[in-house]
């Protein structure tokens, strides 16, 4: 979840399989004003608003990732079915391995749930992405809705090649002494420990009613964490606010924590761990 060539290194440096980038759309956007990311007492509060160079500028970015070869998941956020395809036809050309679609943001008016919570629409530019490129791609799914389930059939049947689960969780802190809320688009996304069980339960419905790899997300800081959702049918899981708790090298503490725990209870690999817990 990063925007710069050199922090998306160190990040791979640290034991990262692959980095998703943070979110990028067709012009430069400067975010909300400050303050746009708060610490709360379980987790952490964000709208920054989709900050963002523009894919023009983004290329040069990626470019110097190359020569490292490391698996880079462009993330792109737009208004429209026009605007997906155009913003993932220029990852594509920049040479990023997969694409996810950002339609899940809670706060950036015009560009997240509103697409994000409509079937039809995440269907037919999830087809319409797919049809323009012939790279991966992801859709990340918002659990701000009635029926996850519903949303992540609508991008199965818009050839998705995975579904990404969960973007934040859309809450509101207030400032006591100042009788109004924290952030300055007042509403923002929950992240972090507190939204584990959230995650974990989203990944669990989908994974059940779609025949596409689950990619699970949100609150996982351990090696367990990260069991639990590949036991709720995660095939892959991304890292987000982990880092601001356990710092970068939290890649390799989690690898390092699932092979202590897949040794001491007779595991040899992860994916028969898969699913599991549906029953
Ligand atoms: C400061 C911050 C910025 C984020 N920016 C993006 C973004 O640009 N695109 C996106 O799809 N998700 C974004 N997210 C959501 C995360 O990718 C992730 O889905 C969510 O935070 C839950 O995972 P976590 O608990 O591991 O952070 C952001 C989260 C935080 C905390």
């Amino acid at each position: 979840m990063d925007k710069d060539a050199g922090s998306m290194e160190r990040i791979f440096n640290y034991g990262a399989g692959a980095i998703v980038t943070k979110s990028i759309g067709l012009n430069p956007r400067e975010g909300y004003p400050n303050p746009t990311v708060v610490e709360l007492e379980f987790g952490i509060l964000n709208a920054m608003g989709l900050p963002n160079p523009s894919i023009e500028k983004f290329g040069d970015e990626i470019k110097k990732l190359k020569k490292f070869n490391i698996p880079i998941i462009g993330s792109i956020f737009g208004s429209n079915s026009k605007e997906f395809t155009e913003l993932a036809k220029k990852m594509e050309t920049f040479g990023v391995t997969a694409i996810e679609l950002n339609m899940s943001c809670p706060h950036a008016k015009g560009y997240g749930l509103e697409i994000g919570s409509d079937p039809k629409l995440v269907k037919e530019i999830t087809y319409n992405v797919k049809e323009s490129t012939s790279i991966p791609v992801f859709v990340k799914i918002s659990p701000n809705l009635p029926s996850v389930t519903e949303i992540a059939k609508s991008a199965e049947s818009g050839n998705a090649d995975g579904i990404v689960a969960i973007n934040t969780v859309k809450a509101m802190k207030i400032d006591l002494d100042l009788k109004i809320p924290v952030l300055s688009n007042k509403v923002g996304g929950y992240s972090g420990k507190a939204i584990k069980p959230i995650g974990v339960r989203c990944v669990y419905e989908i994974s059940q009613n779609v025949d596409i790899p689950v990619i699970g997300v949100g609150g996982i800081t351990t090696g367990e964490d990260a069991l639990e959702y590949i036991m709720a049918g995660a095939s892959a899981i991304q890292i987000g606010s982990g880092i601001y708790y356990r710092g970068l090298d939290i890649f390799k503490k989690i690898c390092d924590e699932l092979e202590i725990w897949m040794k001491d209870h007779g595991h040899k690999n992860l994916s028969e761990l898969i699913g599991v817990a549906h029953i």
